[in-house]
């Protein structure tokens, strides 16, 4: 990437610059309660360089999706108090992101100071990446900082549109480390082995088609198992399947078959007649009429993990099944042991997988922890993502 990072952005000096930092603070919330913290700690060590480097730090991020309105459960509000905590020091909050009441705000942050934005996404202007919303926020900086990994695969104001308005950009050090990371997937030390779960196919069906070629071992769980037996004929019972994807997911299967990979699906099932806690499960190899898939099977588990202890690099994106119900979380949890015990590189992404991976405890032996989940799909799959491009113009 030839965009400059910290390194060189702190030789050149920051002190007393308002440095604007997009950051990824977009963590689970609950009753204004953050769930999993993990991204605001990873976005800490940007952020303690330029305060201690003496700028003016102004942090913004989205939250959730509340459609260009504001939406009090999605206030950023309480991850000012946490990245307070976390840094140890005082952050201040501004109720709005750009317009008179951020300006006051950022002209009484001193240098090494920290302020916090309000959601992003409560202006519309964001997500259509409108040029006069881009113009405020950037009226806002001297020095713009991208570190926000999770988000690059937006072409959002925050992370396109204001980039060119602002004299000075630089690459944040946790941008900088996952794509870092993340290129040892787009080019392996083989065997490759990809493990994607999740629910839909649709939402998956462009990263399964480029990696589907490239990885020597493309292994499939979570509900996006069903569609793919239904597309081969097998059966599924009442288990949930995309029946317009079908033919997407035959188109999968070919394109692994033709370049010579190996394409594994779930050969036995959790099943249940209702997904809920206390149900009744069976595990079988054919899923009868009226029973519903909700976690691969012990022997598929057995099998999945095995592939990644015996792989050199392996990417992990995905549950293997309904995993927040812990009865049908033994799957995704075999897995996320078997990963870690990869001996060569092992990388995982999405939300889901890492809070498996954070309830086993086991997040110190995997290689890599995303977080990002959507981006590092798109980058893993050779796209272009908007966030990096817009740095390197
Ligand atoms: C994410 O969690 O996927 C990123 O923060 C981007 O959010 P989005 O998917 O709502 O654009
Ligand atoms: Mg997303």
């Amino acid at each position: 990437m030839a965009v400059p990072g910290l390194d060189q952005l702190l030789a050149e000096g920051v002190r007393g610059a308002r440095v604007f930092v997009r950051s990824d603070l977009n963590v689970p919330m609950h009753d204004g309660r953050i769930g999993d913290d993990s991204r605001i700690r990873a976005s800490l060590p940007t952020l303690v360089r330029l305060t201690r480097a003496g700028a003016r730090v102004i942090v913004a991020s989205h939250l959730g999706r509340p459609k260009g309105k504001p939406s009090p459960e999605l206030s950023l509000r309480p991850v000012a108090a946490a990245l307070a905590r976390l840094l140890d020091c005082g952050v201040s909050f501004s109720t709005d992101c750009i317009g008179p009441k951020a300006e006051a705000a950022v002209a009484e942050l001193a240098p090494g100071q920290v302020l916090l934005l309000e959601n992003l996404r409560f202006h519309a202007g964001e997500e259509k990446n409108d040029r006069d919303f881009a113009a405020a926020l950037a009226a806002l900086a001297d020095v713009y900082v991208n570190d926000a990994f999770g988000t690059a695969h937006r072409a959002h104001a925050s992370t396109a549109g204001m980039v060119p308005l602002v004299p000075r950009v630089a690459a944040g050090d946790l941008l900088r480390s996952e794509l870092l990371h993340l290129r040892v997937v787009r080019e392996p030390e083989r065997p490759l082995l990809v493990i994607l779960g999740g629910a839909k196919v649709s939402t998956k069906l462009a990263v399964m088609e480029a990696l589907a070629p490239h990885a020597d071992v493309l292994a499939i769980g979570g509900a996006m198992t069903y569609t793919f037996l239904a597309a081969l004929n097998q059966p599924v019972g009442a288990s949930w399947v995309e029946r317009d994807c079908e033919g997407d997911a035959r188109r999968v299967l070919a394109a692994a078959e033709r370049a010579g990979r190996r394409l594994l699906l779930p050969s036995d099932h959790v099943v249940v007649q209702k997904v809920e806690a206390g149900a009744a499960r069976r595990v079988v190899d054919a899923i009868p009429e009226s029973w519903i898939g909700v976690d691969i099977g012990p022997r598929t588990a057995a099998a999945y993990a095995g592939e990644a202890r015996r792989a050199r690099t392996v990417f992990w994106n995905g549950p293997m099944g309904v995993f927040e119900i812990d009865a049908f979380a033994a799957g995704t949890e075999a897995v996320a042991r078997g990963v870690a015990a990869c001996r060569g590189t092992s990388v995982v992404g999405g939300g889901d997988s890492l809070a498996a991976v954070n309830r086993l405890g086991i997040g110190a032996r995997i290689g890599h922890l995303s977080t990002g989940g959507g981006a590092s799909l798109e980058y893993v799959q050779g796209l272009v993502l908007p966030g990096v491009a817009a740095l390197e113009h």
